[in-house]
């Protein structure tokens, strides 16, 4: 394809778990129209995700989703540049539904197709124009410089990543068990909080006192950055089984967000030391939303000398906009996948297509 130019229109699209969603933005990074449509309301009576709810309801509304957002980006099909669909990891059921729209647009329009690893899409938010302080102005355009290093913190991953170029990811740790997302959500079911109930409980950790209960913290202290969170839960329900006022629930909400933060911290200040050249400690995902947590992190951040990088939560969480965003990235970068390229509900970040050395064509038009 031509050179990818600053006002060239890219779509996003994101069907890989339990949002729908689409955007546009230009090449730039500017957002020119994006929406996302929860299923929570489907999955809460399940009490999780399920897999043939999520792909029918993203087949129901992803297609007057893209007319959405192309009728706010005051565009056509036609006066698109590019597509990008989360082509993994993720329910496959999604996966089909977002690829083959993507896909379908992009023959009838004779564009370029991106098949975009949703990490990935996590993985290059921040370099997203104005989302890292000073990248505002055109020329701070992609502000936050590889390496850095990433937190991926959700209800479905946890990750802690070396973000260095466009398909270069080198995962430093990962969770032995549960997700820190999970942890919460669990958690939070054990002390009788709505799904998902991460907010619920911070909510209720802010009454609490976080040194009545003492907790584990699983794998402080210990070698590299992985993660273990079941160990937690464990004591939360043993604990909970004792019998509780509401005063005591509160205690141990608070204390379980206390012990994970720190638990977070300590693996992020191991991760740092692995990582010497890192320009920032990112944060992203759902959990990114936890004030705690965030002020854990900045204080690990702040002791390297590194600023903590969190986008809006809107981009923490799962969106289309991190998908374009990707997209216009990996064009920049001379990569595009072919028509048949079939979604991957495995997908790790290690393999990733990246630019040969050297070819890597990060060109930003004058
Ligand atoms: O990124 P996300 O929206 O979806 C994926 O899991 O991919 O993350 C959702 C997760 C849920 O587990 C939810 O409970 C958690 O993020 N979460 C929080 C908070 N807000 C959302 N966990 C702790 N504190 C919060 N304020
Ligand atoms: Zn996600």
């Amino acid at each position: 394809m031509r050179e990818l130019r600053d006002e060239d229109l890219v779509l996003g699209l994101e069907s890989s778990c339990d949002e729908t969603a689409a955007a546009i933005l230009r090449a730039d990074g500017t957002i020119l129209a994006e929406a996302v449509l929860s299923q929570l309301a489907e999955h809460t009576p399940y009490g999780g995700v399920v897999p043939e709810i999520a792909a029918r309801s993203h087949l129901a509304h992803l297609p007057a989703l893209v007319r959405r957002v192309l009728d706010q980006a005051g565009t056509t099909p036609a006066g698109l540049a590019a597509v990008a669909a989360t082509a993994g990891p993720g329910l496959i059921g999604g996966l089909i539904v977002g690829a083959t729209l993507g896909k379908g647009i992009a023959i009838a329009q004779g564009l370029p197709y991106l098949a975009i690893n949703h990490l990935e899409g996590h993985a290059l938010t921040p370099r997203l124009p104005g989302v890292h302080p000073g990248g505002v102005a055109p020329e701070a355009r992609g502000a936050l410089a590889f390496p850095y290093l990433l937190l991926l913190l959700s209800g479905g991953h946890c990750q802690c990543v070396l973000v260095e170029g466009v398909g270069r990811h080198r995962r430093l740790g990962t969770t032995l068990d549960d997700a820190v997302g999970e942890a919460f959500d669990k958690s939070a079911k054990l002390l009788g909080l709505p799904w998902p109930g991460g907010p619920h409980l911070e909510r209720l950790a802010g009454a609490g006192d976080a040194k009545r209960f003492s907790l584990p913290r699983p794998l402080y202290g210990r070698e590299g950055c992985d993660f273990s969170f079941s160990g937690l839960k464990t004591a939360v329900a043993n604990i909970v089984a004792k019998g509780l006022d509401d005063q005591g629930r509160a205690d141990l909400a608070a204390g379980f967000q206390a012990a994970v933060s720190a638990t977070l911290a300590n693996r992020a200040a191991h991760a740092l030391a692995m990582a010497p050249g890192a320009t920032a400690l990112v944060v992203s995902g759902g959990v990114a939303a936890n004030q705690g947590i965030r002020a854990a992190l900045a204080e690990v951040a702040a002791k390297a000398g590194l600023p903590l990088v969190a986008p809006p939560i809107r981009l923490c969480t799962d969106n289309a906009v991190m998908i374009a965003w990707a997209g216009i990235e990996r064009l920049r970068a001379g990569l595009t996948e072919p028509l048949d390229h079939a979604p991957r509900p495995r997908w790790p970040l290690a393999e990733l297509a990246a630019p040969e050395p050297g070819i890597c064509r990060h060109v930003h038009p004058a």
